[in-house]
């Protein structure tokens, strides 16, 4: 059941800690180094207030949006989050039956605690499957082939985290992952090794960052597949133009929410110059610190053309597992349509940077 606590889609956030022991819930919540790109992901959000406006006629709004040709009935999908069956014993399956109920998208972890194959299985929303290009190309390929025999509709590249950053949050806490939690679709494939670096070299990077993908790794897998593949990780207008040329079909602006370079800017900010250097032609999904329905509006506002839920969704499934899930997107969807209706925004369209209000010195 659902706690009576639980009066907005933050209120997950909030319980979180009832349900999540704490190492694990550091390791969560926690980002790279000391969480700046974690604390900066949600001040973003008090620096802009929605302005009121009067009079509008709403009654044939909705919240239906188009994302490269996929209808939505509502701009919000579950972003990729690895094991989920870190909080739930159900894990994924769990949260992709709350998804289908609510009519939202999901972008499936690589590192899920289920094969891809065995989420593919189940009825359910549209799924897109997230995943790292892999040290061998033939181990790529593979995964590709799996997620196209599957059935899932785009590939969607995370290609901000080429090497792992250490949260001190987590380190502190002495956080392990579990045994049941094991990347069970990447069984049988090389994993990435730290190589030998010579004397007076960089352990970093002439190190690890040796076997990083590069340009000609990304267009290579573009050319390998007829799904649309996605870039996940953007933050510079000029990477997004370069991604376009290499035959990318959308980019996800996200800072891996603060888990990767610590000292990203909030992703609220890169947002409106990213969308001005592409245009209106190319998709941009959104994420980074949506804890509530206007923190969405924002961010449409601002230039999304949809968001995509982390660690909220973690935190509903703890609480109340698929119901919980589903009850913070309903949530999340009725925060949305307040703002809408009260900012006389009919539809999504509607939802522009002139909605907003920049506050230099007041924060709501
Ligand atoms: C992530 N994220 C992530 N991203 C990705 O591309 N593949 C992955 O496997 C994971 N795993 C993962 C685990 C955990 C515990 C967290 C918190 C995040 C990043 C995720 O997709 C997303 O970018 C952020 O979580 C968005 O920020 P919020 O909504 O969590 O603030």
């Amino acid at each position: 059941h659902i706690p009576p606590e639980i009066r907005c889609a933050l209120d997950y956030e909030t319980q979180a800690p009832r349900f999540i022991a704490a190492p694990t819930l550091a390791y969560i919540e926690g980002g790279s180094g000391h969480d700046r790109s974690v604390v900066a992901n949600r001040a973003a959000y008090a620096r802009w207030a929605i302005t009121p406006r009067l009079l509008r006629d709403v009654s044939a709004g909705n919240t239906g949006v188009t994302l490269a040709g996929m209808n939505m009935a509502h701009p919000l999908m579950l972003g990729p989050v690895a094991f989920h069956n870190l909080v739930h014993p159900g894990g994924e399956r769990e949260t992709v039956r709350a998804a289908a109920a609510m009519d939202c998208p999901v972008i499936a972890s690589t590192q899920s605690s289920c094969t891809l194959e065995q989420l593919a299985q189940s009825a359910g929303p549209q799924r897109w499957f997230q995943m790292y290009l892999q040290p061998q190309r033939a181990d790529t390929l593979d995964l590709l082939r799996r997620a196209e025999a599957a059935g899932y509709g785009a590939i969607v590249l995370t290609l901000d985290a080429p090497i792992q950053v250490a949260s001190l949050r987590t380190l502190a806490a002495q956080f392990q992952l579990p045994p049941q939690c094991v990347p069970v679709n990447l069984a049988g494939y090389t994993a990435a090794q730290e190589p030998a670096v010579a004397a007076g070299a960089s352990r970093i990077l002439q190190g690890l960052m040796a076997a990083a993908p590069s340009w000609d790794e990304l267009r290579w897998l573009v050319g390998q597949t007829r799904l649309p593949v996605w870039a996940k990780g953007v933050m510079h207008a000029d990477d997004a133009l370069a991604l376009r040329a290499a035959g990318v079909a959308g980019i996800i602006v996200s800072n891996h929410g603060g888990r990767s370079l610590d000292g990203a800017p909030a992703t609220l900010d890169v947002l409106p110059a990213i969308r001005a250097a592409l245009g209106t032609d190319m998709p941009i999904v959104f994420d980074g610190g949506i804890r509530s329905g206007s923190d969405v509006f924002k961010a449409l506002a601002l230039g999304a053309d949809a968001v995509a839920i982390g660690r909220l969704q973690l935190y509903a499934l703890a609480v109340a597992g698929a119901l919980g899930v589903a009850h913070m997107l309903k949530l999340l969807r009725e925060e949305l349509e307040i703002c809408m209706a009260l900012a006389g925004c009919a539809s999504i369209e509607d939802i522009r940077a002139t909605a907003l209000f920049h506050q230099r010195d007041h924060h709501v």
